[in-house]
């Protein structure tokens, strides 16, 4: 497996629907206007700068991406950002809510994700977590995981692993009570991800699929996203104005 980095600018550029997505779970939220709130995995952190407008309270917001950190930083500068990793969360009671968006299906090792909650939360604290679930974005997982391993590409893939973890419903419940937080519940919501054109869908696979294109030599990589992008349309065709959906599954815990 190659290695992982973020490009925090293009994803800054390339992510209109986890933000939309964000706004529509931070709406789920009745805000008292003074609590303290951790965002996991903030990214560019204009999720986090968002959270911010809500509350009086301190607003945090972490990522494992030191360049996604900095550009956070940088944009947001009333915001505290640390670079941290989600399964090793150093907070003790200071949260009265934990958020993240977008984030967690990332992460295998989440047993550690929810202690390190656990033990950041207040007492009667909140969380509101979504992630890819079981069955997220299955379509094109299944074009992309034909492609890798046609003749032209599979050399590139032998040492490739599945680089999400969307868990089911029943399977996130049973984590939740094993750490303790089984006052919170899990459910699978389907989502229709919508891009405004072809080159926004592009935008989106170069950002977030970069486990895959990043298998390929650097040369390579713009040829296998046009290739996915064309059987991907092949199997779900533009909409009337030219939109691009994408059917995803989202865990959310709250
Ligand atoms: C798709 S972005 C979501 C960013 C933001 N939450 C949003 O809604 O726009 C995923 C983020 O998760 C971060 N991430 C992945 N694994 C992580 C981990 N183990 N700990 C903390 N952050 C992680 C990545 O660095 C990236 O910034």
């Amino acid at each position: 497996m190659k290695e992982q980095k973020w490009d925090a600018k293009a994803y800054a550029r390339y992510s209109k629907g986890q933000e939309k997505w964000a706004k529509e779970l931070l709406d789920k939220v009745l805000f008292q206007g003074d609590e303290a709130i951790l965002d996991i995995g903030c990214g560019d952190g204009k999720v986090t700068a968002l959270l911010a407008t809500q509350t009086n309270g301190i607003v945090t917001g972490i990522d494992k991406s030191a360049e996604m950190i900095a550009l956070a930083s940088k944009s947001y500068p009333d915001v505290i950002f640390l670079q941290m990793d989600a399964t090793k969360l150093t907070y003790e009671k200071q949260f009265d809510l934990i958020f993240s968006n977008a984030v967690l299906h990332w992460v295998h090792d989440h047993k550690a994700v929810l202690k390190g909650i656990k033990k950041a939360l207040k007492t009667n604290g909140k969380i509101l977590l979504q992630f890819g679930g079981y069955g997220n974005a299955s379509v094109i997982l299944n074009v992309a995981e034909k492609m890798i391993k046609d003749s032209e590409y599979r050399r590139f893939f032998y040492d490739f692993t599945f680089p999400y973890y969307f868990p089911g419903k029943e399977e996130y419940q049973k984590l939740l009570e094993q750490t303790g937080l089984d006052r919170f519940q899990a459910s699978l919501i389907k989502k229709d991800m919508v891009h405004e054109n072809i080159t926004a869908f592009k935008g989106w696979i170069k950002t977030t699929w970069f486990p895959y294109t990043n298998q390929l030599p650097k040369d390579m990589r713009e040829k296998f996203i046009d290739a996915l992008t064309q059987r991907y349309l092949e199997n779900v065709p533009l909409d009337k104005r030219g939109r691009v959906h994408v059917e995803m599954v989202r865990l959310e815990v709250r």
